[in-house]
């Protein structure tokens, strides 16, 4: 390895090996001023002081130069696009769709970050072309279970957290965060809507996904208007009816007792099936709930997959929603999922999972 001199190139190709958090520092104004900043760090335990670094010339600058107070932000994996609101020029970074609210002492606080600390400015120090601020935290906000966005290579990425067999898997990580490491089960959701057109997306990647006999026996219902809402919420569970009804989107799960109708299109090569199943309600049944319940995993992890959350829920009355949506009792109720980007304070901290040895035997 050469060792060269440090020339501004260097330096800036040296920086791309550090992996840095990225944050959103907010101050007060009219309007209000707010950046992306890669530059935040703790300095201080006793007393509590945090840094950033800001550059004369930025247009935050004259905001942040008169502050007392700012708010600063670490954004979760799936705010790259708030990021990158707050680092683009010439554009009011407050106006929809960032959603923020003005929070103690005046500073915007911004909508479902990872975490905020509102601050007292205590020093601003200039270094180069850079003022660092200094900065007492006073208030502070933080949820679990989500990852951080950070900013590496130039580009935004995420923590992949060692998994146990980093070589064995085929799915990249950013695409195991997607599916199962970040993703998490949503209790609120934002305003942002959910188009037909990514319901049918979701339903393009996971047709293809396993059923017996080809059965493919889920059937959706999407529940967007006020008035079929309405008719849905007194059949759940009280606990669950205040997010549904929030939700941008809600999916009513059901399983089609007469899936066999379908077989001879889907499943040609044995026709006689279709009267096999025909002649038995008991075995038709518990293969529509179980293939059902098969396809409603590929459902949920298709929904992560298109950048959504979901949150499903088994709470409710089955029987007065068969009523209420299927009066001819060929469709069964079997989960309800409401939909959409998730809201501030989404998801209660992880629960455990059983570790493999619970799970896994060899016989
Ligand atoms: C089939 C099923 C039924 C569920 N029913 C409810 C429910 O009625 N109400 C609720 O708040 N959460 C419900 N959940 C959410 C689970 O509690 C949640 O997915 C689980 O704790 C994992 O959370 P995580 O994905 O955030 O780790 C249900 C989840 C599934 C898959």
């Amino acid at each position: 390895m050469t060792t060269l001199p440090v020339d501004g190139d260097l330096f800036r190709t040296l920086l791309r090996h550090q992996a840095s958090t990225v944050t959103v520092v907010t101050a007060p104004g009219t309007p209000p001023a707010g950046f992306t900043a890669t530059s935040f760090t703790s300095v201080s335990l006793a007393p509590p002081l945090v840094s950033f670094c800001l550059g004369r010339t930025s247009s935050s600058w004259p905001a942040v130069a008169v502050a007392d107070h700012v708010a600063v932000h670490l954004l979760s994996h799936r705010q790259q696009g708030l990021a990158r609101t707050f680092a683009t020029s010439g554009i009011d970074r407050f106006a929809a769709p960032t959603r923020w609210r003005t929070g103690p002492h005046g500073v915007p606080v911004l909508d479902g970050t990872l975490a905020f600390l509102v601050c007292q400015v205590v020093n601003r120090v200039g270094a180069g072309d850079h003022v660092v601020v200094l900065a007492e935290p006073l208030l502070a906000r933080h949820a679990d279970g989500d990852y951080p966005l950070l900013y590496h290579r130039g580009g935004y990425t995420c923590l992949t957290p060692a998994p146990a067999a980093p070589d064995l898997l085929a799915l990249d990580g950013a695409g195991q965060q997607l599916l199962f490491g970040a993703a998490r089960t949503a209790n609120t959701f934002t305003d942002d809507p959910v188009a037909d057109e990514q319901i049918q997306a979701i339903h393009h990647l996971i047709r293809n996904a396993p059923t017996a006999f080809n059965s493919q026996p889920l059937r959706v219902v999407l529940v967007r208007s006020a008035q079929a809402r309405q008719r849905l919420l007194p059949h759940l569970g009280r606990r669950n009816r205040a997010k549904t009804a929030a939700a941008p989107l809600v999916l009513i799960l059901a399983a089609d007792t007469a899936f066999h109708e379908h077989l001879p299109r889907v499943y040609p090569h044995r026709p006689e099936l279709r009267d096999v199943f025909d002649a038995d309600l008991a075995a038709r049944q518990a293969q529509a709930r179980f293939n059902a319940a098969l396809q409603i995993g590929y459902l949920i992890v298709g929904i992560r997959a298109a950048g959504l959350a979901a949150g499903p829920m088994a709470g409710f009355d089955p029987a007065g929603i068969d009523a209420e949506y299927f009066p001819d009792g060929r469709l069964r109720s079997l989960l309800v999922v409401n939909v959409g980007q998730p809201g501030p304070d989404a998801w209660a901290e992880r629960l455990p999972r059983l570790h493999y040895d619970d799970v896994v035997h060899t016989a």
